[in-house]
């Protein structure tokens, strides 16, 4: 499991008996009025020794941009760190609603760094192999009063963890309770922004601040790659409010969403029944009884209530002892461990960051309600040029990949130019690399379905190399099936214009006969192995940087037939197709 070869942190935990608040002697932040806004101020330092990179030479800023709101000030968290290679790709990452903290994304799935245990008081921070700054510098934010966000004042209290909850002022520990589970800290007040419209301009201005702080990070306008954002889990929905706004400011982006819940309630309440009895391990979870019980209560009811939405996934909880994340676990589940909790609540790691709060996870907070749709904000954004890729995994129950393949279907079916040219793309494989087809994936124009192959709510914890190989190929404009390909400018056209022509495993042919089984595809996977198949393919060589750019090698003679649009109209760093799908849409922005 070694693949760092250069020296790792070590931290050495000790129980601190006293000293239980934050209290840091002296920030050594650089602190700055941001030139947009001079009420607005970012501070920001080097987190020395806080995260190990691939290579030493990444730089990375953490930091905070302050706020003001009446007598308050939120203070939003970011950490940045730069790309392995230079690239002008720059990626905002947000986890879990307006409550879970970006720091589970960057420790538990696609940051920089793992914290990994070395032995029962020392924990090693090492550079992860398939870390996001492989492919795009990476901005992670904290929504506000969450992680490391904070919002002013910030006080002294007490965590029970058991409950979930912080007390003001602090307490001794309770009798029913213990120290490891009821301990001091110092912690946020609680996040006075109360809808999406204004926690979207909150992080609009969090962006202007660090880009006009570090503008060699904003992405130049005649640039290929720009601005994306990224968002898990329940933050999906916030995610196409927050791309419209700052699209709506000028900031081109595209938009990826994964395993997101919420976004089409309707669809997702369906898929908890067509989940339970139609997955693609043919594991029965609920009976069809039940399921249909299921699919009653979600006509019955709205669907909007995100806590309506969720009772629906009880029978299945009551009915398996399996986990909401992930079919193949136990309904409790230890994996991915939450060791960085440890890591990022030790005096070094709080002295590197200079925080003056503790970090939580999952804050007591009452989610920030969606005063929006997200749906028509999805369309909107796909007509206007910014591109939508859902990616959903094959074992999630909770945002399960059916809800995901239903929403991508109702977006597409909003939209004249992708109404029949979505669904007629049907799924192609997706190519990890040269020996592992890591998911299916239906892609034409802007938007994009991928499921991914054997694995939970985290994706880049189960399936770290394909995700990430998605994730690169959705920033870098590219087929998701395989990059093998690309359109000549009859081809686009003949796509374009409905011309006759055979679509076989989602590759376009002028005729059927053209098709043929590509080099090394020898192999079926029937849906991506089974619950039980662990993949524990420890990498034996250590290389850190690089995009699978396959070893399928279209033959030229097809080319120049003018086969191929793999994926159907996946291509826009190419010349070619995304001119015209630009020219045609009329409103590309690259
Ligand atoms: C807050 O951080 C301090 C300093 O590392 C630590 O001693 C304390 O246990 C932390 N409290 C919580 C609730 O995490
Ligand atoms: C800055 O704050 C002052 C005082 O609240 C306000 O009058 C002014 O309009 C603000 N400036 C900007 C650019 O928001
Ligand atoms: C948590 O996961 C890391 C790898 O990400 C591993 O090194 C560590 O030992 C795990 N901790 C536990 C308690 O399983
Ligand atoms: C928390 O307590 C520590 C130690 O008593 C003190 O130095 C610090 O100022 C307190 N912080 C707040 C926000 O009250
Ligand atoms: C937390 O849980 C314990 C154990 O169930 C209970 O005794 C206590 O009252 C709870 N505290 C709060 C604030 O809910
Ligand atoms: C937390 O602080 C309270 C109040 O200062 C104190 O009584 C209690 O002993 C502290 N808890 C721990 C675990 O040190
Ligand atoms: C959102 O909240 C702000 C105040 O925090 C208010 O001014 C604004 O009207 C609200 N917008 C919507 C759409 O509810
Ligand atoms: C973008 O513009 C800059 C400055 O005008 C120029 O140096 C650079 O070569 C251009 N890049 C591309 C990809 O056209
Ligand atoms: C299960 O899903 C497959 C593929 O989407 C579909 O063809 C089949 O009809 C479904 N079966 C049931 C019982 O829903
Ligand atoms: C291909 O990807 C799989 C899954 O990530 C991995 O186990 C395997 O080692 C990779 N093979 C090569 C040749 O890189």
């Amino acid at each position: 499991m070694l693949y760092l070869r250069s020296a790792t942190l070590l931290y050495i935990i000790t129980q601190q008996a006293l000293a239980q608040f934050v209290s840091l002697q002296d920030a050594k932040l650089t602190t700055l009025d941001s030139p947009h806004n001079p009420n607005i101020t970012i501070s920001y330092k080097v987190p020395e020794g806080a995260c190990k990179t691939a290579f030493d030479a990444q730089k990375q800023f953490t930091g905070w941009v302050s706020i003001p709101i009446g007598d308050q000030s939120i203070n939003l968290f970011f950490w940045f760190v730069e790309a392995r290679e230079p690239t002008p790709a720059l990626t905002i990452w947000l986890n879990g609603g307006t409550g879970g903290s970006s720091m589970s994304g960057f420790w538990q799935e696609n940051g920089p760094c793992e914290v990994v245990e070395k032995d029962k008081d020392h924990l090693e921070v090492k550079a992860r192999e398939w870390g996001w700054d492989r492919a795009s510098n990476m901005l992670y934010i904290d929504m506000p009063s969450v992680g490391f966000s904070y919002t002013t004042p910030i006080m002294n209290g007490s965590f029970d963890s058991y409950n979930a909850t912080t007390i003001f002022p602090p307490e001794p520990v309770p009798e029913w309770s213990s120290p490891w589970a009821f301990s001091n800290g110092t912690f946020s007040s609680p996040n006075p922004i109360t809808n999406t419209t204004t926690t979207a301009h909150i992080v609009w201005h969090l962006l202007q601040a660090f880009l006009s702080t570090f503008p060699q990070y904003n992405p130049p306008s005649n640039s290929s790659v720009g601005i994306n954002l990224f968002a898990k889990g329940t933050t999906a929905p916030y995610a196409p409010l927050f791309a419209s706004y700052f699209h709506s400011q000028n900031l081109a982006l595209s938009n990826g969403i994964i395993n997101g819940c919420g976004i089409d309630p309707l669809s997702q309440a369906q898929s908890y029944a067509t989940m339970a009895v139609n997955n693609s391990f043919h594991l029965p979870l609920l009976t069809p009884a039940q399921a249909s019980a299921i699919l009653d209560a979600a006509f019955h009811s709205p669907g909007s209530s995100s806590s309506c939405l969720y009772s629906l996934t009880f029978p299945y909880q009551q009915s398996t002892s399996r986990s909401l994340y992930d079919i193949n676990n136990p309904s409790f589940d230890p994996l991915p461990n939450q060791t960085h909790l440890t890591y990022l609540n030790t005096l070094p790691f709080l002295s590197a960051i200079s925080s003056p709060i503790n970090f939580t996870d999952f804050p007591p907070l009452p989610p920030v309600p969606l005063n929006n749709d997200p749906l028509p904000a999805i369309t909107s954004l796909l007509s206007q040029g910014v591109r939508i890729a859902l990616l959903y995994s094959d074992r999630d129950y909770l945002c399960n990949w059916r809800s995901g393949h239903s929403t991508s279907l109702t977006v597409s079916s909003l939209l004249p130019f992708y109404s029949s040219s979505f669904p007629a793309a049907d799924y192609s494989p997706i190519y990890t690399n040269s020996s592992y087809t890591g998911g299916a994936t239906r892609q034409f124009s802007l938007l994009s379905f991928s499921r991914i192959y054997s694995a939970g709510h985290f994706p880049s914890f189960s399936q770290a190399e394909t995700t990430f190989q998605i994730f690169a190929r959705i920033i870098l404009g590219l087929s998701l099936s395989t990059v093998a390909d690309t359109c000549d400018d009859e081809s686009a056209r003949a796509v374009l214009q409905g011309k006759e022509g055979a679509v076989v495993n989602g590759v376009w042919y002028t005729s059927e006969g053209d098709w043929q089984l590509p080099p090394g595809q020898g192999q079926k996977n029937d849906g991506g192995g089974g619950p039980g198949q662990e993949e524990e393919a420890a990498p034996t060589t250590a290389v850190m940087t690089g995009i699978f750019t396959t070893s399928i090698v279209v033959p030229t003679s097809r080319l120049s037939s003018g086969a191929v649009v793999h994926g159907r109209g996946g291509y826009y760093s190419a010349s070619g197709l995304s001119v015209v799908v630009g020219a045609l849409a009329g409103l590309l922005l690259l």
